[in-house]
Formats: structure tokens, C-alpha cells, sequence
């Protein structure tokens, strides 16, 4: 069995990954290395992100390694929140983040949007790069209580529940992360074959 550490110690995205990729890696956590540092994450997009997690932990700890970076990205307000997800409000409250993509979005007819993870791989000193997108729209105001972030006012094309209203297991099924989890879990599979 191989050792992957995933840059983050998010119990749920872990046994998420480690359930995926199953008995060929030993999926660790940052605690699991005793990484207790705030690994910047100053890129300007999702993938500079990413990448900065594994050249971090790469050149710390010289591990085989993999980060993820998402966020929601709006047509109408070019790209934001983007990369500036979590705070853009300029704080973490979600409620505030959301609040103030549906004022920027309050006159503007365009309202489609998606989701994006891209995750960075760093195996054996090679590169690679995994990405997932889902495309939808943000409505007018909040529905539902499940999730998390802006799934409460995420609409995914194809449906009419937002991500907060449907359950894990069905978010899970379609979601951003899931897809690049699964890119992930393939390229695994596949090189761990031989
Ligand atoms: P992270 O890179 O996965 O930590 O995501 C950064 C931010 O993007 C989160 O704090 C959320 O605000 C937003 N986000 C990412 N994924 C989702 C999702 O599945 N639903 C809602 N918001 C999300």
C-alpha cells in the first residue's frame, strides 16, 4: 500500500477520497504528517492553489501528495467570488458571502454560474492536474438546509432543487468535487495496476 497525503484535514473530503481510491493507498491527513502550518494560498486561480499545496508539502516533507481548490464561479460577476470563495465578503460567514453575490446579481439577467474543483497530484516528482465542473444557475434567494457554502442558492442544470436541497448522497453523485475525486481515483487505479 502506498502513502498519499491529501493537503487538508477535512474528516469528510479524507474518507471520501480514501473510500474511492480504496486498499491501493493509505490516504494520510495534514495531522497525519504533523503538518500544522497555514499553507498559503494566494493564487489568483484554482489550479495555482492547488498547486501551491503540493509544491508546499513537496518541498517540506518530500511526499507524494495531492490538494484540492474550489469555489464558485458567476458569468455575470466575471468569474467571482472565484478563488475568493470562502471570504468573499471579506469574511468566512456564509451568510454574508451569500448575501452579497445576490445583491451583485440583483439587476443582472445572466444569472448561470458553476463550480469548480481542480486538483493537484504530485507522484513520484511528476505533475498532474484533475478537474471538475458543474454548470448551473443562482437564483433569486436561498432553498434549503443541506450542504454547505452556496448550495443553498446553486440551482445544477437539469434539476430544480438547489445542492441544499438535495442529500449528500445525491450531491455527492453529481457534484464539482466528486468529478475530479473520480479523475483522481481512476489515474490511481490505473498506475497503481502494474
Ligand atoms: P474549498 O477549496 O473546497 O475549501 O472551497 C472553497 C469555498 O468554495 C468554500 O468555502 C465554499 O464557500 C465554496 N464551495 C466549494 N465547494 C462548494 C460546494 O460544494 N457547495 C457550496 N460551496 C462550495
Amino acid at each position: 500500500m502506498l502513502d498519499l497525503v491529501f493537503a487538508t484535514n477535512n474528516a469528510h473530503k479524507l474518507e471520501e477520497v480514501q473510500a474511492i481510491v480504496g486498499d491501493r493507498f493509505r490516504i494520510k491527513s495534514l495531522d497525519d504528517i504533523g503538518c500544522h502550518d497555514d499553507i498559503p494560498e494566494t493564487g489568483h486561480t484554482f489550479r495555482d492553489n492547488a498547486r501551491q499545496k503540493t509544491d508546499y508539502l513537496f518541498s517540506k516533507y518530500n511526499v507524494d501528495c495531492f490538494g484540492d481548490d474550489s469555489g464558485l464561479e458567476v458569468d455575470a460577476l466575471n468569474g467571482e467570488p472565484g478563488v475568493y470563495s470562502a471570504r468573499y465578503s471579506g469574511s468566512r460567514d456564509m451568510e454574508k458571502n451569500i448575501d452579497l453575490v445576490l445583491e451583485r446579481l440583483a439587476r443582472k439577467e445572466d444569472r448561470t454560474a458553476r463550480f469548480k474543483t481542480v486538483i493537484s497530484l504530485l507522484l513520484n516528482g511528476e505533475q498532474y492536474f484533475f478537474e471538475g465542473a458543474i454548470e448551473g444557475r443562482i437564483i433569486m434567494e436561498r432553498r434549503g438546509e443541506q450542504g454547505f457554502g452556496y448550495d443553498p442558492i446553486f440551482i445544477p442544470d437539469g434539476y430544480d432543487k438547489t445542492f441544499a436541497e438535495m442529500s449528500a448522497e445525491e450531491k455527492n453523485k453529481i457534484s464539482h468535487r466528486a468529478v475530479a475525486v473520480q479523475q483522481l481515483a481512476a489515474f490511481l487505479k490505473e498506475v497503481s495496476k502494474g
